[in-house]
């Protein structure tokens, strides 16, 4: 993520003033890698030692974004996270919380956001040509994806949950062309069949760690009913026996439906992933699908991301998300797993 986010934040032409890693020399690496001037080994040194330092951007494990987060607003920084915003919507509200007191700026790298076609759809919505969004699929799913066995992501205390929580862009990108409503119930089911099984580890992520933890689900399934009367269906994996990797958001509006789509060839490999942007109309009696042409972004918006980031707290460009936004999207995530563990649809 740092190359993308680095890249995104110096084309908007902020300066990377210093990097901090709790690993002993981890910093240093990344500085001499990405030509960082300074490197601490704590967030804390760093406040310390660089206090011309403006924003800061949290790339750590889940359960250290509130934390970190709270820490540099404390020290009158903005403040760039990455996503999930934290471990579960209490700690958003604890986020927002801090942000007020600070009277400073709180985004999050809800990086599909930024891509092409999803900018694309949103100005089609923004224009009313799509009409009200009364329902939406979501769904983020790996057939083998699972990143890592016994680390940080499959610690349940340290990530706050297996995929739901960490490939939530599409249900985050669902509620943006939605109008980012009001949840009123959710109904949700998570499987952990898989969760154990070699045979569904992904390319990518961090290495096993033998005699960790693996306690978090590896797919997830929901609905959402909203006090709009839109509703959001949801399915998520890592590991799930579905034919390939599938990232997308259908709607239908009242006056055209549409997909924003990426395919990947090869489980996770950008470089084989086909892009789509469609919109679906009823025009002179005819079923009419549009396919918008975008241009090419193998990063899925993550330098556009980080970009905003720095134009957002200039005041350059309206921010892409808010953190009244992510405490929604934290709210149906808590509540999946709450009707899970129940088995009763939960009321928010
Ligand atoms: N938006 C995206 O597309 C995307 C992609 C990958 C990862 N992520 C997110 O980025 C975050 C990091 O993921 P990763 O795969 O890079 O993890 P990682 O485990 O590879 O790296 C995390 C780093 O954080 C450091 N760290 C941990 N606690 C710290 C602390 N308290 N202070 C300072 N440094 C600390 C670790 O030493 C490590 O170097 C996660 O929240 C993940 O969800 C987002």
């Amino acid at each position: 993520m740092f190359q993308y986010l680095a890249a995104g934040f110096r084309q908007a032409g902020a300066e990377i003033v210093a990097v901090a890693d709790a690993a002993p020399g981890a910093a240093a690496r990344a500085a001499e890698k990405y030509g960082i001037a300074t490197s601490y080994e704590s967030v804390e040194a760093m406040l310390k030692g660089s206090p011309e330092i403006q924003a800061v951007s949290v790339i750590v494990p889940n359960k250290f974004h509130k934390p970190l987060t709270i820490q540099c607003l404390k020290a009158g920084k903005h403040v760039f996270s990455e996503k999930p915003p934290a471990l579960n919507a209490k700690e958003v509200k604890e986020i927002i919380a801090a942000a007020e007191k600070a009277g400073k700026k709180v985004l999050f790298n809800f990086n599909n956001r930024a891509r092409p076609e999803s900018q694309a759809m949103m100005k089609y919505i923004k224009d009313g040509v799509v009409g009200k969004i009364n329902s939406a699929q979501a769904k983020w799913i790996r057939r083998t994806g699972i990143p890592g066995f016994g680390g940080w992501f499959t610690t349940k205390d340290l990530s706050g949950g297996g995929p739901l929580i960490d490939l939530l862009h599409m249900v985050d990108l669902a509620m943006y062309f939605m109008g980012y409503p009001e949840p009123a119930h959710v109904l949700g089911q998570t499987f952990s069949d898989f969760i154990q099984d070699k045979q569904f580890k992904g390319p990518w992520g961090i290495p096993d760690r033998v005699g960790g933890t693996t306690d978090v689900e590896n797919a997830a399934h929901g609905f959402v009913t909203f006090k709009t009367g839109q509703v959001l269906s949801l399915q998520v994996s890592w590991a799930e026996m579905i034919k390939r990797e599938e990232v997308s958001v259908v709607f239908q509006g009242t006056k055209a439906g549409g997909k924003v789509e990426r395919l990947f060839g090869i489980d996770g490999l950008d470089n084989t992933a086909i892009d789509t942007c469609e919109l679906y109309v009823q025009e002179n009696g005819n079923s009419v699908n549009r396919s918008i042409t975008t241009t090419a972004c193998e990063d899925m918006g993550r330098i556009g991301s980080a970009a905003n980031f720095i134009e957002a707290i200039e005041g350059k460009a309206p921010a892409l998300n808010t953190p009244e936004q992510a405490l929604r999207l934290m709210q149906v995530i808590d509540a999946i797993y709450a009707s899970a563990k129940t088995g009763k649809p939960v009321a928010i």
